[in-house]
């Protein structure tokens, strides 16, 4: 009889979260005004918000720490995180920042101007951010099988190639700093770009003279998707494809809080020595010297062993299996999801889910809400409140898809946790019907307000 699947680790430390009534979600989540950023952690049982800076650490992560070296200039820590990201990931230049986003300020500071357009794959809504706070404009090049959640395509990150020419050609490449491809891509459901498309960026990139950078939070698990996905790539090690995967981009953003499974931090690699010191400038500006840039010194050197790690095949399998195990029993129950299930998180459909909710009434974000009521569980809404409103009309832009997300942190809960979400979306689905109404807005912010808007009941 073959083994069944389990866990490449086990447990050392553990952290209680409680259960709650009905009566209490119905009282916090109307306090936090129907967002559930709003919420305190104690009022969610299992916290599905994000995958972001919530993994646990490993032991030997935690013994890096305790050698950290916490020197303003120079520190070991900094030369350590420099050798793992030359080695693992091949760039030459480096410069750490305290997550994500910042990594996007700095070296979007240094190459973004007004009037600008970044093609990319449905850019994350920071990168986004990002853009068109210099008044540039984010371009979405992904292909259209994307946002069909039906469609099983093997990378649905997947840049169409003849919307970036001619994005390049219509637009002319001097308008274009450079190209963004996300790996995986969030916003189309954690899925992964192909190698063949990464060279096919590649090429259009060289014909036209454009840098090409990865937004990388997830290149681990879009690694793993390459193994075992396409033709070529099942007898190599993750490392190997990670490696040919970064030998196509000229630079790299990280949020280092994804895949390298660290509560914080960031950084920039680039191959080229004149973007590295114009991004300079910016990151002693924004984040700190060149040699800690927003990091203390212990993180570093956990960010340097989880990269490690997180590239490492047993771990990427744990991983990505216990997520397609939650997206295969919401399957089961016939609930509409994305598919194939993406590397990170598990998104419902929910319009198809609740499609007696106008889409004025943000539909996904009421599904995060009933999905909290059921059973104390967080999701996050991406839809039209993430889509924000069009800078130029300041009308609502409605996303061809409104998704709820399912995050798994990474080495955080068991099967038995899958379990309990997939019931209770279970539980809400069997009385989709009554779900009529959503929410209106009644305070947002101008640029992402998701994070902060206040919602009452329609
Ligand atoms: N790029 C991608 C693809 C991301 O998913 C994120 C963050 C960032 C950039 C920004 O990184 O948070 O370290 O500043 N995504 C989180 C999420 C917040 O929940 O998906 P950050």
């Amino acid at each position: 009889m073959e083994l069944p699947f389990a866990e490449s680790y086990k447990i050392k430390m553990v952290e209680t979260i409680k259960k709650s009534t009905r009566e209490e979600r119905e009282k916090w989540i109307k306090e936090a005004n129907y967002n559930l950023f709003n919420l305190k952690s104690n009022q969610v049982f299992i916290d599905l918000l994000t995958d972001s800076g919530t993994g646990a650490m490993s032991d030997k992560q935690w013994s890096a720490m305790m050698l950290g070296d916490e020197s303003y200039a120079g520190a070991s820590s900094y030369y350590n995180l420099k050798n793992t990201i030359k080695e693992l990931l091949g760039f030459e230049y480096f410069l750490p920042t305290h997550q994500g986003r910042a990594a996007e300020n700095v070296l979007f500071s240094a190459t973004v101007k007004e009037g600008d357009l970044v093609p990319g794959n449905s850019h994350f809504d920071t990168t986004k951010g990002h853009i068109e706070f210099r008044k540039a404009k984010a371009i979405d090049c992904t292909i259209d099988e994307a946002f069909d959640t039906e469609i099983d395509h093997p990378f649905k990150g997947n840049v169409d190639l003849t919307k970036l020419e001619n994005t390049i050609k219509e637009h002319t490449p001097e308008k274009i700093p450079f190209i963004i491809l996300t790996v995986t891509c969030n916003s189309s459901g954690g899925q992964p770009v192909s190698i063949e498309n990464m060279k096919g960026i590649r090429a259009i990139a060289d014909k036209y003279n454009i840098p090409v950078y990865y937004d990388s939070a997830r290149f681990a698990e879009n690694a793993y998707f390459i193994k075992i996905r396409e033709k070529g790539y099942e007898n190599k090690t993750i490392k190997e494809i990670v490696k040919e995967m970064f030998s196509y981009a000229d630079g790299m953003t990280m949020s280092s809080k994804k895949d390298a499974i660290v509560n914080m931090g960031g950084f920039i690699a680039l191959k080229s020595e004149e973007t590295f010191k114009k991004a300079t400038v910016f990151n002693i500006v924004f984040e700190g010297f060149i040699t800690y840039g927003g990091m203390s010194g212990r993180d570093m050197n956990a960010l340097a062993q989880g990269l490690d790690e997180g590239t490492e095949f047993d771990y990427l399998n744990t991983r990505i299996k216990q997520v397609a195990y939650l997206g295969q029993k919401l399957t089961d129950f016939g609930i509409p999801v994305q598919k194939p299930y993406g590397g990170h998180a598990i998104f419902v459909n929910a319009k198809k889910f609740l499609p007696l909710v106008p889409k004025e009434e943000y539909i996904a974000q009421t599904l995060a809400v009933e999905l909290y009521l059921e059973a104390g569980i967080r999701g996050v809404e991406i839809g039209t409140l993430l889509a924000d409103r069009d800078p130029d009309t300041r009308e609502n832009r409605y996303p061809a898809l409104e998704l709820l997300r399912l995050a798994i942190p990474r080495r955080v809960y068991t099967n038995n946790h899958m379990d309990v979400i997939a019931v209770a979306l279970k539980n809400v689905f069997d009385r989709r019907e009554q779900i009529t109404k959503g929410f209106n807005i009644i305070d947002e912010a101008p640029i992402m307000r998701h994070f902060t808007v206040k919602l009452e009941r329609k």
